[in-house]
């Protein structure tokens, strides 16, 4: 493993008796981690958790992209339409291994399709996409779990009806990732003869990164998938250990555990990295939609879960650090560093003015470094609970290794929770209601229920 993990700044020998935590804990609560562990580690590759074997078995679908994504090396675009898992990974993974203004780079320069990851229908949107690409030279990758999202599928019956006018036929651009044998875009997919990818049945949305639904539009645009299944190959290794205070993914589940009981219920993911800003929409749709939930496995109401918050170094040291350092007690801060940025930008004279000595020869990689360091100092003198993942520097294998992480802590703290990590009941409700009102046949009791709803006019302005 080359990530390192610190959580010095978790425990009372740094925090106090009060913020800090005991090491004792791993020991009191053995019979929990154990039992927890098990959890995880006896399901592994079953049911919802089919995602843990996506790193180990996939031979032959990494065949078969690196084989498909050939076919559209000289296009211009790679265009993914999806939602919510279908869609952060990718871009968290895109943005951490791309040049930081890939789609503004020189064709020549870039080598690969400009990539677009539309995750919203709003209009605007849509159409500013379509003001900007040419579809004839574009590839779409449409990429759906349960086939019937109505976002989704917009998009799709949007560009499909613009390819069949422009080019007659649309089956060349446009590339399906859904579950096979199951869904309407599965069945429009077999009907129209796109090449379909399948991400399997026991992989949830927000744990499919690594399935066909990341590794086929990461691809498309260059990015090395088989290093990054290495990565989280490596990891899942690490996050195998018995031993709860020694496997990284158990330990910080148990720190988060912990500090949600003592009432620490924001949970920060403050990378100093520009390339790792959308890690952070990563791992806050998996903590959130993962374990915000109602009820614990035996029906009990409890309505767990941390809200996670991205923050991004050094930005938010002037917008949101003010309120970490002197608010409310109630967060843990976890900071993303890299040792070693991919380029070194030095700070020259300015002439002479004394003033800014300081800063003279010195790099923008010190600052950053030094500025993640005072933030650290600061957080903690003001016994503020925060721990510090570092990645020696960002590549395929260590972005790898992260998103594995980022599963296994989650699934290691649902299994603490005892809740269903792997269902979104309230993500459905929005869902069903969706269809209700776009008028989809079979939902008129949903739709009588919503309009039951009454609004009352004094409350409204
Ligand atoms: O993690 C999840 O399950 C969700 O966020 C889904 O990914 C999201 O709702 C999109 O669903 P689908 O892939 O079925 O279109």
């Amino acid at each position: 493993m080359q990530l390192k993990f610190d959580f010095n700044n978790m425990m009372k020998e740094t925090l106090g008796e009060k913020e800090g935590l005991d090491f004792q804990l791993f020991e009191t609560h053995k019979d929990l981690l154990d039992l927890a562990y098990s959890k995880v580690m006896d399901n592994r590759g079953k049911g919802w958790q089919e995602w843990t074997n996506l790193p180990f078995y996939q031979q032959d679908v990494v065949k078969d992209i690196l084989e498909t994504v050939k076919r559209y090396q000289d296009y211009d675009n790679v265009v993914v339409f999806g939602i919510g898992g279908s869609a952060l990974g990718t871009i968290a993974v895109a943005n951490a291994l791309l040049h930081l203004r890939h789609n503004e780079l020189e064709k020549n320069v870039r080598k690969f399709p400009r990539l677009y990851v539309e995750d919203n229908v709003d209009p605007e949107r849509m159409q500013a996409l379509l003001d900007v690409i040419d579809v004839k030279k574009t590839v779409f990758n449409v990429i759906t779990k349960s086939g019937t999202t109505s976002e989704t599928l917009s998009q799709y019956m949007i560009i499909h009806n613009i390819l069949k006018q422009k080019l007659n036929d649309a089956k060349d651009n446009i590339i399906i990732t859904t579950t096979k044998g199951k869904g309407t875009l599965y069945d429009i997919a077999v009907k129209e003869g796109y090449k379909v990818f399948d991400l399997g049945g026991g992989v949830g949305g927000r744990f499919s990164v690594l399935s066909p639904v990341g590794l086929v539009p990461l691809a498309l645009v260059g990015i090395d998938i088989k290093a990054i299944l290495e990565g989280a190959r490596e990891m899942s290794e690490a996050c195998f250990s018995p031993v709860a205070c020694e496997n990284p993914a158990l330990s910080t589940a148990f720190l988060q555990y912990i500090s949600m009981r003592k009432g620490k219920n924001i949970s920060v993911l403050m990378p100093y990295a520009d390339s790792l800003k959308y890690m952070s929409d990563f791992y806050c749709q998996i903590w959130a939609e993962s374990l915000g939930k109602a009820t614990d496995n035996n029906n009990n109401i409890v309505h767990a879960g941390q809200t996670p918050v991205k923050a991004l170094g050094v930005t938010d040291q002037h917008s949101q650090v003010q309120l970490y350092t002197e608010g409310p007690f109630d967060k843990v801060v976890t900071f993303l560093a890299v040792e070693k940025y991919r380029t070194e930008v030095v700070i020259p004279s300015a002439g002479d003015y004394p003033e800014t000595d300081f800063l003279q020869n010195k790099t923008l990689n010190d600052l950053i470094n030094y500025e993640r360091k005072a933030t650290e100092f600061a957080l903690t003198k003001y016994k503020r609970a925060n721990f510090t993942i570092t990645l020696p520097e960002v590549n395929a294998h260590t972005i790898g290794e992260l998103l594995q992480y980022f599963m296994y802590q989650t699934a290691y703290c649902g299994a603490l929770l005892d809740i269903n990590t792997y269902n979104q009941p309230g993500v459905e409700e929005g869902k069903q209601a969706t269809f209700a009102m776009m008028g989809r046949k079979n939902y008129e009791k949903k739709l009588e229920e919503i309009n039951s709803l009454k609004k009352d006019e004094r409350f409204i302005i």
